[in-house]
């Protein structure tokens, strides 16, 4: 009997690129026989030589071009990141025919709407299991495996460098520029990690999860973004006595015919599962129709997971070719033209409970003045800590737990607070999710 071999060839050979190389070798039967067919790396494209790499006898060049031109390569696997040069290949390719896998969620963040279009109407496959959460399969749950549930939020741990320096600040009390910087080294962070730093990798992420979750095209700047550098050591500690852990959350929830799209950290009661999800490890929270809450937990950086999901990817599109079929040309589970446009909600009217941490004056009086600034946006409080005066502070500490609240009434009272004579310097303000 006669098998297909199914051509790829990979753009970029960085951390994920040598990873996906390293699972193609070892793939051996098994993944031929779960193919039904070979899968054999024909070319590599990378702009700078990697004679390190051993690429498994594949043509090699030094202009991605020509990966998206070679008339051998049936699937083209982008892995050089950016959202330029990237788009173009991709579009080189789909025009080429080729079935792509990409693990850019910038660039489907910022172009998908083209790019899903282009490739149906070429009848090719875009996937991009490895563009959201690593290794833990949550493109396909979420497009196939619930495709018959309605969706009524998604929160996740959806950025591992983040979780990480989180992590470690609380677990050892190290400096964040410190781990940050650990996390470039273990291949975790972005080429450049502000967007890791400021949410914007995040965000790209949960608009690709909330466009399949909700069958919606959602605009890439659509989130509120919170960095995970506006958490401090204090609040992780602070938030701890509490019975509070912090993460750095994406969450999209759909409440009254609005979606809600928010990046920021976020206090988790410690007793949730997803509380518990440390360093790189990611988490995906869903809430479902049929199947209730689910929560999803795995590496969700790094080169052999992400390179997991790109090999899913890869598996699917080639499992299909072998067996005569066409590969599913509907990247979000639906025709691009079904998917529907929501109302995004204004982050100003979201509400949720609130933790604030100011330094004020020890002195009779100021918790009367903190509560009054609260109560006359009505924001009551649900617990406070001051901590205990010390002499070598002329004001001490005080953190605030407050009952749901919209964002605009809460940063009305925090600029009456700020007012305070009392009161030295900004309010820190985390947004608090129960779940
Ligand atoms: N920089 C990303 C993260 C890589 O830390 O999650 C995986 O998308």
């Amino acid at each position: 009997m006669t098998t297909q071999t199914i051509k790829v060839g990979i753009c970029g050979l960085g951390t994920v690129g040598q990873g996906v190389i390293a699972l193609l070798s070892e793939g051996g039967d098994v993944l031929s026989n779960r193919v039904g067919g070979t899968i054999e790396l024909v070319h590599v494209a990378t702009r700078t030589p990697k004679p390190e790499v051993d690429t498994l006898g594949a043509r090699d060049s030094r202009d991605v071009f020509d990966v998206a031109r070679d008339p051998d390569v049936d699937v083209l696997i982008e892995l050089i990141g950016g959202t330029t040069v990237a788009k173009d290949l991709v579009v080189e390719a789909l025009n080429h025919g080729k079935h792509v896998v990409t693990a850019n969620k910038a660039l489907l963040a910022d172009h998908g709407e083209e790019l899903f279009a282009l490739a149906e109407s070429k009848g090719v496959a875009l996937r991009f299991e490895a563009a959201v959460a690593g290794g833990i399969p949550v493109i396909e749950a979420v497009k196939t495996s619930l495709a018959g549930n309605h969706v009524s939020s998604v929160a996740g741990i959806i950025n591992g460098t983040g979780n990480f320096i989180l992590t470690e600040m609380a677990a050892k009390g190290r400096e964040f520029s410190d781990v940050l910087a650990e996390a470039q080294a273990l291949g975790y962070a972005e080429a450049d990690p502000t967007f890791d730093v400021d949410g914007t990798d995040a965000a790209q992420k949960l608009v690709l999860l909330s466009s399949l979750a909700f069958g919606a095209r959602i605009d890439a700047n659509a989130p509120f973004k919170q960095g995970v550098d506006s958490v401090a050591p204090a609040d992780i500690g602070y938030a701890r006595e509490l019975g509070y852990r912090i993460k750095h959350l994406g969450i999209a929830k759909r409440e009254n015919d609005a979606l809600q799209l928010r990046v920021h950290p976020t206090l988790i009661p410690e007793a949730k599962a997803i509380a518990q999800v440390d360093g790189v490890l990611n988490a995906v929270m869903i809430n479902a129709s049929g199947v209730g809450e689910l929560l999803l937990v795995g590496p969700g950086a790094g080169s052999r997971p992400t390179a997991s999901a790109v090999m899913a990817d890869v598996v699917s599109v080639a499992r299909s070719i072998a067996s005569g079929e066409q590969p599913s040309i509907h990247s979000m589970g639906v025709g691009f033209s079904a998917m529907s446009q929501l109302t995004i909600a204004d982050i100003n009217e979201v509400s949720s409970a609130w933790y604030l941490r100011l330094d004020a004056e020890d002195k009779p009086g100021v918790m009367a003045s903190l509560t009054q600034c609260l109560s006359q946006h009505g924001i009551g409080i649900e617990s406070l800590i001051q901590k205990p005066e010390s002499a070598a502070l002329a004001k001490v500490p005080v953190i605030l737990m407050t009952d749901e609240a919209p964002t605009r009434a809460i940063e009305q009272a925090i600029a009456d607070i700020e007012a305070l004579p009392s009161v030295g310097g900004p309010v820190t303000c985390l947004r608090v999710e129960n779940f």
